[in-house]
């Protein structure tokens, strides 16, 4: 069965399932170069529908991750007169009449053709957070008939800011959920404004600041919700927000904001953002330690974008009350793609064991072919070499910052070794250049390590298993000294463990650059400048290396050099 999961709204992004195996997954961001686009997808629907060597008509099913109107579905896909709604759905009219009942629609000009659906496609409109929650039950890989909790916080979606799932047998059960006056997502954003950061993208700015500052218990109280025994004791009215449409995406402007501006003020930027982290964790925690404890399970997956927090994830995995954690590592909107579809395929096939997720390579690849002829036309010397992780681990070795362009783009918010700048870690200044004269961002900001699997636990203490980044852990006392640069303010570090079986080449050139430096870690961070996507093509990847101060190119198997850098 050929599921196309779309998500239409801030983080748009589309999906392709078939029979069960996830076929293609991209963000619309990185095709329209806009942070968070909130355009229609269709970049990333043609996409994924090329990936799957299939057409629009060849759709069983169209999944929506949401119950809300989106009459623009209708725009965009030419659906027939006589589909049927499928009996989930909350459609009441003629599926036709539902799409194109909303004036002031789009007109499409006559080379953007709708998308024709057959008459054969469902429409199936899934719950956000019933999505959200799909994205992580379906790719834990934990055994269906173990009772697992699930737990999805975000800023909203479908009128729901957390929800409470207990999963078994594929079966997903609702046992809470909280509104728009419980939302920890939208007290995290209003800190974030507050610090001047933009609201629903910038909020791992407020918790990199956080380990710089001391919490001041009180601070904050009246601006968020308060949590006891997994219930809403103290609801919150965040008001109206504003909609601040930026750079082709959305942003939003809350009330608190200004409020909170002041006492950010008074007590100093680190303190502040200290305190947000605190509250946060303290009422999330009160949140879900009470039902793990009711459900009897030590066994959790989460999604929402709040699960972006690693220091709330590390403190979870640190509190010692679950055996099994597992974060969506798409864990914001742009993973409901994947969570609608996987949701449609495994109520269909509830039997079925799903099987752990252990990459998100989803994205577009390009072969050397291609890349060469990018290369040659634009008259820019490279080398081809065999050997291109043992050439690359050299220039590592030399401290030299390396753009590392290889294999099927990440979906997902980080760089997973196939579209990620490199440099060694070994050197505590390599923070603040990368800060500087590459990423042009804050010098708070912390850099991860990828990490060979061989080597991993030697680095982290108390670590489970963690191929996605999300979540971090203590560095090692020994080791923190070895590989200063991604090791943060806290002796925390938030790793990739990479497995040669799931990235061949990145684990190859990880352990290359350890045969030279005595350490099989490098610090990884996301190939884009500040305010960018990750890039996508091999163009984009260029055009970042020659407007940063990327020393290095590695694409595909061709090395490129900037004129000052020797063989
Ligand atoms: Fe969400």
């Amino acid at each position: 069965m050929k599921i196309l999961g779309v998500r239409f709204g801030h983080d748009s992004a589309a999906a392709l399932i078939v029979d069960g195996e996830i076929v293609a997954d991209v963000a619309e961001e990185r095709f329209t170069r806009c942070k968070n686009d909130t355009t229609f997808p269709l970049k990333a629907i043609k996409y994924c529908l090329q990936a799957g060597g299939i057409s629009s008509e060849n759709i069983d099913v169209l999944a929506i991750p949401t119950t809300s109107f989106q009459p623009e579905f209708g725009v965009f896909f030419d659906i027939p007169e006589n589909i049927k709604p499928s009996e989930k759905s909350r459609l009441k009219l003629s599926v036709k009449t539902f799409f194109r009942s909303k004036p002031n629609l789009p007109i499409l000009p006559r080379y953007q053709k709708p998308m024709k659906l057959s008459p054969h496609c469902r429409i199936e409109l899934i719950d956000h957070h019933l999505a959200h929650v799909a994205s992580a039950a379906y790719t834990s890989g934990i055994d269906t008939s173990i009772k697992v909790l699930g737990v999805t916080i975000d800023g909203i979606g479908d009128r729901t800011s957390a929800a409470v799932w207990r999963i078994q047998n594929n079966q997903i059960e609702n046992l809470a959920r909280f509104g728009g006056d419980s939302s920890l997502g939208w007290f995290y954003a209003n800190a974030t404004e507050a610090m001047g950061w933009r609201h629903g993208s910038e909020e791992w700015k407020v918790m990199g600041l956080a380990p710089y500052g001391k919490p001041k218990p009180g601070l904050l109280k009246g601006y968020y919700p308060e949590f006891e025994d997994g219930v809403l004791v103290r609801p919150h009215n965040y008001g109206d927000f504003g909609r601040w449409h930026d750079h082709g995406a959305n942003h939003y402007h809350g009330k608190d904001a200004e409020p909170m501006a002041n006492i950010c003020e008074s007590v100093g930027i680190e303190d502040f953002a200290a305190e947000v982290q605190r509250v946060s964790e303290e009422q999330a925690f009160k949140i879900i330690l009470p039902w793990l404890e009711k459900e009897q399970t030590r066994h959790l997956v989460c999604a929402g974008g709040f699960f972006m927090n690693v220091k709330f994830n590390q403190n979870l995995w640190y509190s010692g009350r679950l055996d099994t954690q597992w974060v969506y590592p798409n864990p914001g909107d742009a993973g409901l793609a994947v969570g609608t579809a996987l949701y449609v395929h495994y109520q269909n096939n509830s039997m079925l064991q799903h099987k752990q997720l252990d990459n998100l390579y989803f994205g577009p690849e390009f072969s050397n072919d291609e890349i060469r002829v990018i290369l040659n036309d634009r008259g820019i010397d490279h080398k081809y070499y065999e050997n291109i992780e043992e050439i690359t681990a050299r220039y590592l070795a030399r401290n030299l910052v390396v753009g590392w362009f290889q294999g099927r783009m990440e979906a997902g918010p980080r760089a997973l070794g196939n579209r990620s700048i490199l440099m060694s870690p070994l050197d505590p200044a390599n923070k603040d250049l990368i800060n500087a004269k590459v990423k042009y961002r804050e010098k708070f900001r912390p850099f991860c390590p990828s990490i060979a699997a061989e080597a991993y636990d030697a680095y982290l203490r108390g670590a489970r298993e963690e191929l996605f980044m999300v979540s971090s852990f203590e560095v090692n006392e020994g080791m923190q000294n070895r590989i200063p640069a991604v090791v943060h303010k806290d002796n925390t570090a938030r790793p990739q463990k990479v497995y040669p079986h799931i990235n061949q080449r990145y684990h190859r050139l990880i352990t290359e650059f350890g045969k030279i430096s005595g350490e099989a870690i490098l610090l990884n961070t996301s190939f884009n400048i500040k305010g960018e996507p990750i890039v996508c093509n091999p163009r984009e990847a260029i055009k970042c290396f020659y407007d940063t101060g990327i020393d290095v190119l590695v694409i595909g198997n061709y090395l490129v050099k900037k004129s000052n850098i020797d063989e």
